[in-house]
């Protein structure tokens, strides 16, 4: 006999009202978007109309303390340098500053797993088409252990010529925590730079950036910290700040790194200043609880769902952490094995069973992510679980 779903966890009551989300949906993918609580949409507005009262004195009179009042702050959430990170707007252009800082040349190599996030994966690519370097991608298997996965990956460095490693601290098609302290160790010990693309992890994880000791780590505070969409930070160690290049030059050029990068001229910084009440809403519900909470409804979904798919526990993969919010789940062979495929399939999900999840093509096979957050309930995966084997089968017919 084997072992039933774990039960799911006590809701933390009250925090649903937190949230505008539309309740005829079951929203299991806060991943990919993040969702902003209402009383972060209203610092937020409330700052658009103080910026919308008199752009002239918004934009000239203290802007720039308020940017960096802001990106201490955070950063010191995420145990950063407040003086060695930027705020940018998201991972995806968090990367693409890595990538064009680190001036490439014919010869070099980009090492990436196949658990990298795809845009990530197509950044890495221009770059190399654009500077004659090479990417080149290491197969890690879902159901690695952490020491496999650290020896896969350590393995596979190239010194001399892999010029960057690039390694997810959550994955994103997979879901996996990926032990990056032990992997940024053994890229150092070889003298190759590591980009950890920490997407997921703030909020979702204790987090020390610095003790991570990567020479680049980016993390979205909009997806598991409550901000505004739009907000995320770019960690660099001394040694490459000066040679960071931001995305577009503006008049902090001259200041170099950390504000050339988070002035971009006239654009919305209203997200970024009011971040912090995200982090002021995920420590009054209290981190520890949330994250308990979220870990606990992730496993109990992923556990409910993969039961209705005619899955034992053990081939419903392990995330690799205590905390992890998302979990994913195998589906039936044949479904969704194309990113194509498995878009569609999403969009059906939500048309036809009016859930919100994730769905993604990897390994030759389709996955479904789930996420966890304070405003699901057990019922959410539940209906879920009882309704998606009938829409699988209708598709396979
Ligand atoms: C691992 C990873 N990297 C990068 C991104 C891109 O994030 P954004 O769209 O906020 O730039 C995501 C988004 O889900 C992700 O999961």
């Amino acid at each position: 006999m084997t072992a039933g779903p774990s039960a799911p966890p006590p809701a933390l009551s009250g925090a649903r009202l937190l949230f505008s989300l539309d309740p005829a949906v079951a929203h299991l993918n806060h991943g990919s978007f993040g969702a902003v609580p209402i009383p972060v949409q209203r610092a937020q507005q409330r700052l658009r109309d103080e910026v919308d009262a008199n752009p002239m004195r918004f934009f000239t009179q203290g802007i720039l303390d308020r940017v960096v009042h802001t990106r201490r702050y955070l950063a010191s959430f995420v145990g950063a340098d407040p003086d060695g990170c930027a705020l940018v707007p998201n991972a995806t252009a968090g990367a693409s500053i890595v990538l064009q800082s680190m001036r490439l040349r014919a010869g070099d190599e980009v090492l990436l797993t196949d658990h990298a996030y795809g845009a990530v994966g197509l950044a890495v690519r221009r770059e190399c088409r654009r500077t004659g370097a090479t990417a080149r991608t290491v197969a890690v298997p879902v159901t690695a252990t952490q020491p496999e996965v650290v020896a896969r990956i350590t393995a596979a460095l190239r010194p001399g010529r892999t010029r960057l490693l690039v390694v997810d601290q959550i994955t994103s098609p997979t879901a996996r925590l990926v032990p990056v302290e032990d992997i940024v160790r053994a890229a150092r010990e070889r003298e190759v730079p590591v980009f950890v693309d920490g997407a997921h992890a703030p909020g979702m994880l204790p987090l020390d950036v610095d003790a991570i000791g990567a020479d680049f780590w980016v993390g979205n505070l909009h997806k598991w910290a409550f901000a505004p969409r739009g907000t995320a930070l770019l960690a660099v160690t001394p040694d490459w700040r000066r040679r960071i290049d931001p995305l577009a030059v503006s008049w902090e050029q001259e200041a170099g790194f950390p504000l050339n990068v988070e002035w971009q001229g006239s654009m919305d910084y209203t997200g970024w200043l009011a971040a912090p009440t995200g982090l002021f809403v995920l420590r009054t519900l209290g981190v520890d609880a949330v994250r308990a909470h979220n870990a606990a409804l992730a496993a109990y979904g992923q556990g409910v769902v993969g039961k209705a798919l005619g899955l034992a526990p053990a081939d419903l993969p392990d995330p690799g952490g205590p905390t992890a919010a998302m979990r994913i789940v195998p589906l039936p062979a044949g479904l969704a094995t194309t990113p194509a495929e498995a878009q569609a399939l999403r969009r059906h999900i939500a048309d036809k069973l009016a859930v919100e999840t994730a769905v993604n093509a990897w390994g030759g096979r389709g996955w479904l992510r789930l996420s966890a957050q304070v405003y699901n309930r057990a019922e959410e995966y539940d209906r879920f679980a009882e309704r998606l084997p009938g829409l699988l089968a209708a598709l396979q017919r």
